[in-house]
């Protein structure tokens, strides 16, 4: 069953159109991530979700049923915000059943729900603090614990886990994918961080300046990319571009990178192309189609290494690589990569697909 639906939805801050013409469905349980850079509109659609925020044109559904007239209370959402917005002189227990004492539940209910929702997210010993007593996790488990009590059919996050370092925020977003995996409530959750986006997410929206850019699965979007936006803001570090030209001959494609043809499968199109390459995807002194390159710099990470060249119009990619290479600043190698992990764009930077596929 669909769950949210936003019909062509419009957003106009005055002669300002942030949001522009979003159709989206969200079934049952599903969780959704939003991702894009800074303002492209992730906060404003999640905020006419909420009721936050007028709709300029186009429909909201919940369930079913037309929301954009129904104020925020009425529509069965709880919200978690960056800013854990808790309240200061209240302890946490009072935080947690706050919303529900207003809603007049009996003291018998808000206890039980405080409870149950306190010892899920392992609050319970802190019940008798105050937010300043608290670390910013645990601030930040009080804040979803009070989206928590109200047993809501859809959560709504916006950047929950900004303000907490790398570490907690590793730790919380387990936490999160618990909390929906056990409650399976329907969730939208908005984020600037693709890493966030991939382990979180059924499903991916990629937001560029108030329109989707693509949505998909995590591996759908980082295997194809529809679009050159998508393909270099999904996934660390980002893909490698190179320009080259497109043309037909037969039942091949010839591409041509820095005046040298390497012939591909067909695709439909001749013209000016950008191919992408992740790192992981390069190999060194090896591949289908190469290019000769001089080393930059290694950055040995461990497990594995990053290496940094220069490609021949002195253009720089980056190559991962397992453990660490016997390579060296200075020296002269070669680089490729074979056809089926190429990515080609065309001139309006939108993914080429073969012929036939
Ligand atoms: N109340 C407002 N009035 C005018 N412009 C706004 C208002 N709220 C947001 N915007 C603009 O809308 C765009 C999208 O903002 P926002 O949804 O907050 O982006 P994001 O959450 O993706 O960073 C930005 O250009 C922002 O400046
Ligand atoms: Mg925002």
């Amino acid at each position: 069953m669909s769950s949210l639906d936003l019909i062509n939805v419009v957003k106009r801050f005055g002669e300002l159109t942030v949001i522009d013409g979003v159709d989206l469905d969200i079934t049952e349980g599903e969780f959704v991530v939003f991702v894009g850079p800074s303002g492209c509109g992730k906060s404003t659609l999640l905020r006419m979700i909420a009721g936050l925020e007028e709709i300029s044109s186009g429909e909201l559904r919940i369930a079913g049923n037309r929301m954009n007239e129904t104020p925020p209370a009425k529509r069965n959402i709880a919200m978690v915000f960056q800013s854990y917005a808790l309240y200061p002189h209240m302890n946490v227990e009072r935080n947690l059943g706050f919303a529900l004492e207003t809603a007049r539940l009996p003291a018998a209910e808000i206890r039980e729900r405080v409870t149950k929702a306190a010892r899920f997210l392992q609050i319970d010993h802190l019940l008798d603090r105050r937010p300043a007593q608290l670390s910013g996790g645990q601030q930040q488990r009080v804040a979803i614990g009070r989206a928590l009590v109200r047993q809501q059919k859809l959560f709504l996050f916006d950047e929950p886990l900004s303000n907490l370092d790398a570490d907690l925020r590793m730790e919380m977003r387990v936490e999160i994918a618990r909390i929906h995996r056990e409650m399976k409530a329907t969730t939208v959750y908005v984020t600037h961080d693709q890493m966030e986006a991939m382990t979180l997410a059924d499903r991916i929206v990629v937001l560029k300046e108030g329109r989707i850019a693509q949505a998909g699965t995590p591996m759908e979007l980082y295997e194809r990319p529809a679009n050159r936006f998508v393909a270099s803001f999904i996934g660390s570090p980002r893909m490698n571009f190179l320009p080259g030209t497109l043309t037909q001959d037969g039942e091949e494609s010839v591409l041509t990178l820095f005046g040298t043809p390497h012939r591909l499968p067909a695709h439909d199109y001749a013209g000016e192309v950008t191919v992408g390459i992740r790192p992981e995807d390069l190999i060194l002194g090896g591949g289908e189609v190469t290019l000769t390159a001089d080393v930059l710099l290694v950055e040995p990470l461990g497990g594995e290494a990053l290496v940094h060249l220069n490609v021949e119009d002195g253009r720089s990619i980056v190559v991962k690589v397992q453990g660490k290479p016997d390579i060296r600043p200075g020296a002269t190698t070669s680089v490729g990569w074979n056809h089926t992990r190429a990515n080609l764009f065309d001139k309006d930077e939108r993914a080429l697909s073969r012929k036939g596929a």
